[in-house]
């Protein structure tokens, strides 16, 4: 039986943390049992928003492709490629824009919420503004019949439908297939000062830490404050640290915490321990792994070839039809 087809992406800008690995990594590897996965670095889009400081971009391509190779992307199953290494990409993106309306994209809530949240990275550009237009050709590129994304990701796919509909019913032939949606839920963990796990907030528990990293950030962790000492008893509820546990520790061991803590009988450094051991035996073979294709850059850049060739036959093909009813 034919299997349907997945088409995501990550923009590379800067090291991937436990909110990307549990909200989206370990989603894309269960995946790739039951689809056919298409998994990029968005390079291109990275740009949108890191024009000025571009340099960011080739290592975080490396060590993202280096962080997914780790994680159990499989590249013998799983097309992983850049989105630079197929130009197709941009000519698609030129040809859907002539028919995406302007008011399409200045409705675009992602558009406006970001241009006010970054107002120091001068995002009043046509490339930002355009950022759904190259996201749909990204898509309807490998006709994906399911895109696994945030919630916050949800406008840009419906334009991406939008635009495909608009398409093929101007040329008149069924080319472009719309997509729908894998709704990956937000892991519900904060960062290590209680607000968001951001890069940006630099609370961020990182993939790629060492255990001696990994230990200074667990402990450094904000408690439940009613918890001066371990005498005073605790809430789970009211703790930053506990919802990690809700991920990374074993369901019997967590009820003994959150007794522990309710009860004033286990202290917060024990929790915390327990949380680091468990935290790092689950990225003990990830690290391992890191390790291995840090010091073997030509195998990443490997991986990327081949997914190259892959993406850019199907690539190739699409837009043979696109050119052919657009006449160039
Ligand atoms: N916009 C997506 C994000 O910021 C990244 C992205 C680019 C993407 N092209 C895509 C995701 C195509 C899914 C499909 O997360």
């Amino acid at each position: 039986m034919e299997r349907l087809r997945i088409v995501s992406g990550i923009r590379p800008t800067g090291p991937l943390h436990l909110g990307h690995y549990l909200g989206v990594l370990r989603n894309w590897v269960r995946l790739q049992q039951d689809y056919e996965c298409f998994y990029f670095v968005a390079d291109w889009h990275a740009l949108t928003s890191e024009y000025k400081e571009p340099s960011i971009i080739t290592d975080s391509t490396r060590s993202l492709v280096r962080t997914w190779l780790s994680v159990g992307i499989d590249p013998d199953k799983t097309v992983v490629f850049r989105q630079s290494d197929i130009k197709a990409h941009s000519e698609l993106f030129l040809l859907l824009s002539m028919i995406t309306p302007l008011t399409w994209l200045e409705r675009n809530p992602t558009y406006k919420e970001l241009r006010n949240e970054l107002k120091e990275k001068d995002l009043g550009t046509f490339g930002f503004l355009g950022y759904p237009v190259l996201q749909a050709a990204d898509i309807v590129m490998y006709h994906a019949d399911k895109v696994p994304i945030g919630e916050d990701q949800l406008p840009h796919l419906e334009l991406t439908r939008e635009i495909a509909r608009r398409f093929n019913f101007i040329y008149g032939e069924k080319i472009l297939k719309e997509p729908k949606e894998i709704l990956t839920q937000a892991p519900k963990v904060p960062g290590l000062d209680g607000r968001k796990m951001s890069k940006s907030y630099n609370n961020a528990i990182l993939i790629n830490e060492t255990p001696e990293s990994l230990k200074q950030k667990v402990m450094q962790m904000l408690t439940d404050v009613k918890r001066k000492t371990k005498r005073d008893p605790g809430e789970p509820r009211d703790c930053n640290l506990y919802p990690f546990h809700e991920y990374f520790t074993d369901e019997e061991t967590r009820k003994e915490i959150a007794s522990g803590c309710r009860n004033a009988t286990m202290g917060c450094v024990e929790c915390k321990k327990i949380l680091i051991k468990n935290i790092e035996r689950e990225f003990s073979p990830i690290w391992e792994k890191l390790s291995y294709y840090r010091s073997r850059d030509s195998l990443v850049d490997d991986v990327l070839r081949q997914g190259a060739e892959k993406a850019s036959e199907i690539a190739e093909a699409t837009m043979t039809r696109v050119r052919g009813v657009m006449h160039v």
